[in-house]
């Protein structure tokens, strides 16, 4: 999760909705799910397949339940589609772009009936269905953020350190997008590390690290994006906090690539 998230949302459910949800830090069985993988499609199925099994395992010690409820959406279906030419009339159909967790990522003996209300939906009627449910707009409002969470904007492997590294970055672009006052005309706003590390000075010295590359696009649905103009003012604060603020961050790119032919996520 992003930083500040877990007390965000557990604050959430206790005081405005008065739902009992248990919290459960599995941080360190992903990471060592997670050592030496690079592969996108690889991650997204370790992730996916050991959330289940801490959800089993907690259910086991809490139980027993039979459901699993999950906000699977639309598009995340048609992405994770595996086949690509329609048998009848020889069309190109959904193409696998990547296996969101909740849809291809999923273990085979899934021991749950899963309850997935939203899956024919896209995210802008989903917000129509919250608001009509008079939900508040801190919950509707809230920008998408994928299952495998962090571990996909990381490229690369996964680790503390770079865990650490992102989050502090990633909290400096989304307290900036809403000091702007731009949230919620952006569809998503965040940070990616990659694992490369270019030379750098600071003060009077030479510096040795990664860059960090700001993502932020606009779009109705996830399906396709387009890279947001925001004021370079902005992308200048953003830039000058994380290169002073982020251990080990000593530069800062924008992201200027639509979806297509870049996805939104980088992985
Ligand atoms: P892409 O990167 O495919 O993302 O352009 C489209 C939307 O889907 C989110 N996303 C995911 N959501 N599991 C999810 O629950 C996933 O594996 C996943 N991959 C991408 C992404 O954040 C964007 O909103």
């Amino acid at each position: 999760l992003r930083k500040g998230e877990p007390e965000f949302l557990m604050n959430f459910f206790d005081k405005k909705f008065h739902i009992k949800v248990k919290y459960i830090n599995a941080r360190e069985r992903f990471i060592a799910k997670l050592k030496g993988i690079t592969d996108p499609e690889q991650k997204r199925k370790i992730i996916g397949e050991e959330f289940i099994r801490v959800f089993e395992e907690e259910s086991n010690r809490l139980g027993p339940f039979q459901y699993l409820a999950q906000g699977t959406l639309y598009p995340d279906v048609i992405e994770s589609a595996g086949t690509n030419i329609d048998p009848k009339t020889g069309e190109r159909i959904a193409v696998k772009i990547k296996s969101h967790h909740n849809v291809g990522g999923l273990p085979k003996d899934l021991q749950f009936k899963l309850v997935e209300p939203l899956r024919k939906l896209f995210k802008d009627e989903v917000r129509k269905l919250g608001a009509a449910l008079g939900l508040p707009d801190e919950i509707i409002k809230r920008h998408p953020f994928p299952g495998p969470g962090l571990a996909i904007r990381i490229l690369g492997e996964v680790t503390n350190e770079k865990l650490d590294c992102l989050r502090d970055a990633d909290w400096i672009v989304r307290d900036e997008i809403k000091k702007s006052g731009l949230y919620n005309d952006i569809w998503q706003a965040f940070a990616v590390l990659l694992p490369v590390k270019t030379v750098g000075v600071m003060g009077d010295k030479r510096t040795y690290a990664w860059p960090i590359v700001i993502r932020c696009v606009s779009s109705e649905d996830g399906m396709t994006a387009d890279w947001s103009k925001i004021p370079f003012q902005i992308l200048e604060r953003i830039s000058n906090r994380v290169v002073n603020e982020v251990d080990s961050v000593n530069r800062v790119v924008y992201d200027i690539t639509s979806k297509p032919p870049g996805t939104i996520e980088w992985e």
